[in-house]
């Protein structure tokens, strides 16, 4: 059986980080110039980050995050529905939040350039669904939860 047929196809996924990486070095400021060039009033937000520290963090979180959701998944549901929460706080849309590791993915792929197969945009397709299952899963920022309707169908069958 294929790696794909049972799951994210892990080896790709980090293999797409691996030809990002050794093309581009750092991604760090590639993945923040596209997300402010796309939202150019999201710079604003980090007024604290005199020194890029917070970007940088962040950024190194999104990757564990990725690398987990791809293998053994053991933290990136609870991080990626905790950080939601706490970027609510911040007042990040919860749209710009999930939006952020498809920026990232986007960068990887151009940074990775002609290394970059369709098995790896196959894992990184599987990696966002998922991602977007988590926040859908979630109560939503005012209390009301989403996912309320389909239960109350499925428990008057
Ligand atoms: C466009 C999407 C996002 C925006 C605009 C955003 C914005 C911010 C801002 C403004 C801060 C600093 C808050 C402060 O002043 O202390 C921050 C911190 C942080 N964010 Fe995000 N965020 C986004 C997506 C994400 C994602 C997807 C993750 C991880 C899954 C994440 C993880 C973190 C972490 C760990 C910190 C704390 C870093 C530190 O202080 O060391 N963020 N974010």
């Amino acid at each position: 059986m294929r790696l794909g047929e049972i799951g994210m196809d892990s080896a790709a996924f980090e293999a797409s980080l691996e030809a990002a990486a050794a093309r581009a070095g750092d991604l760090t400021p590639l993945v923040y110039d596209r997300l402010f060039a796309r939202h150019p009033g999201l710079k604003a937000e980090f007024w604290r980050d005199s020194r890029g520290a917070i970007q940088g963090e962040m950024l190194a979180r999104v990757f564990e995050t990725l690398i987990d959701l791809a293998g053994p998944r053991v933290m990136a549901d609870h991080y990626i529905t905790t950080e939601i929460t706490t970027h609510d706080a911040y007042g990040i849309a919860r749209g710009h939040f999930t939006e952020f590791f498809a920026i990232v993915g986007e960068t990887v792929a151009a940074a990775a350039g002609p290394d970059w197969t369709p098995a790896m945009a196959a894992a990184w397709g599987e990696a966002l669904r998922e991602i977007d299952a988590v926040l859908a899963a979630m109560p939503g920022p005012d209390g009301s939860q989403p996912g309320l309707e389909a239960a109350t169908i499925l428990a008057d069958r």
